[in-house]
């Protein structure tokens, strides 16, 4: 039986990417620091996670540790066919505060899985989890027509941006510098060591059990204010513009990858030009599905803020044979009616949390 392991399991992406395997028959493993939860509620609260979620699956493992302890990778990941390594300080904001804990955690964290993946003799695949900010100020170049809700990219990038946009000469904050190491440091696994590396530059993953705050997993943010009544802080004019990607898009393409013959891949993923909304076009979808106006303040933007990114996807669509399937419309629908039938976990969501800056985690950006 194939087997996985899952870091920051307990997370968003990686819970789905639990689930999804678990469902298949697989043996699961998971890892996680459990730090989200108090990203979310301000305190350990497991069930603000979704650790208790997958304790329903027989071979789901749940391993509470941390992606920075190079014995326990080392352990972890002895015996598994597959790595997905979703585990990060996710917060631009909290990079900016507190890069050194950013750095040991995005680049010491990978790097340990990296080994650790490469001292196994079953020698694992590895799905990484990266980012668009690899792009960082770069993105900002490109110049954008403002409409009535939204801007648009001009020109030559109307498809998006590709995997060969530059990455250099700009800035990319902290968080973005250590998740594009990660992400060179994942590539060159693959290249030194003839590992099995997926590298998935991804834009906004949106879906069920994403615990979203305020600066990290914005459409999920929307998605629980609109439901519980609070405000919600648009920093800038609200037209900044995303490719959107449900979470269940996002675990396919990982399974293209993992079911593929590539060596190595590195591939831009979002929903692409098809699947893009603005801050202002969420709201308006989100008071039309819960039928009640949402509060909105707006403040200056913030910086290194993107007014349009959206993924060229051809890449991945030619290499993995796939394709978005959940329009937002979809997908937002979805989202909502997981907030509602959860809505006791969102009643005292705190909108910001004042996480003690060497404890943890913490994530941050429209991203
Ligand atoms: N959600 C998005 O739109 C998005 C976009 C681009 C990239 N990403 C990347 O995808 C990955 C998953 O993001 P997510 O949205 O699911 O975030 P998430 O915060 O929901 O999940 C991350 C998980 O990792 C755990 N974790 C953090 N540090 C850890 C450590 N040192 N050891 C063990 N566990 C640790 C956290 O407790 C959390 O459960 C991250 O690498 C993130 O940078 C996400």
């Amino acid at each position: 039986m194939a087997r996985l392991l899952v870091t920051g399991g307990a997370g968003f992406i990686g819970s789905h990417v639990a689930e999804y395997y678990a469902r298949q028959g697989w043996q699961v493993r998971v890892v996680d620091n459990l730090s989200r939860p108090r990203i979310f509620a301000g305190k350990l609260r497991p069930d603000l996670s979704n650790w208790s979620y997958l304790e329903q699956f027989d071979n789901v493992q749940l391993v509470r540790g941390d992606v920075r302890d190079a014995d326990l990778m080392d352990s972890l990941a002895a015996d598994v066919d597959v790595i997905a390594h979703c585990a990060a300080q996710t917060a631009v904001t909290t990079s900016l505060v507190d890069p050194r804990m950013d750095f040991e955690n995005n680049v010491i964290g990978t790097f340990n899985v990296l080994e650790a993946a490469r001292k196994s003799r079953h020698r694992p695949t590895v799905v990484f989890c990266s980012t668009n900010k690899v792009y960082g100020e770069n993105v900002n170049l490109i110049p954008v027509r403002e409409k009535e809700t939204r801007y648009e990219f001009d020109g030559l990038y109307r498809r998006g941006i590709s995997e060969t946009f530059g990455v250099d000469n700009c800035e990319h904050t902290p968080y973005g510098a250590s998740k594009l190491t990660a992400d060179i440091y994942a590539q060159e696994y693959a290249n030194q060591y003839g590992l099995r590396v997926g590298v998935f530059r991804m834009s906004c993953i949106y879906g069920t059990r994403q615990f979203g705050v305020e600066d990290q997993g914005w459409v999920a943010w929307f998605a629980i204010a609109a439901l519980t009544g609070q405000p919600v802080t648009i920093y800038g004019d609200g037209k900044q513009v995303r490719d959107l990607l449900f979470v269940s898009d996002l675990v396919r393409a990982f399974d293209a990858f993992v079911q593929s013959d590539w060596q190595h891949l590195v591939v831009n993923m979002g929903g692409g030009p098809d699947n893009t909304l603005s801050l202002l076009e969420l709201v308006r979808m989100l008071e039309e599905l819960t039928g009640h106006r949402m509060t909105l303040r707006f403040d200056e933007w913030r910086p290194s803020d993107q007014k349009v990114y959206i993924s060229d996807i051809s890449q991945a669509r030619l290499a993995l044979r796939w394709e978005p399937k959940i329009a937002p419309e979809e997908g937002v629908k979805r989202l909502v009616a997981w907030v509602a039938e959860n809505r006791h976990l969102f009643e005292a969501a705190p909108q910001v949390q004042e996480v003690p800056v060497a404890s943890q985690q913490e994530p941050v950006g429209v991203a």
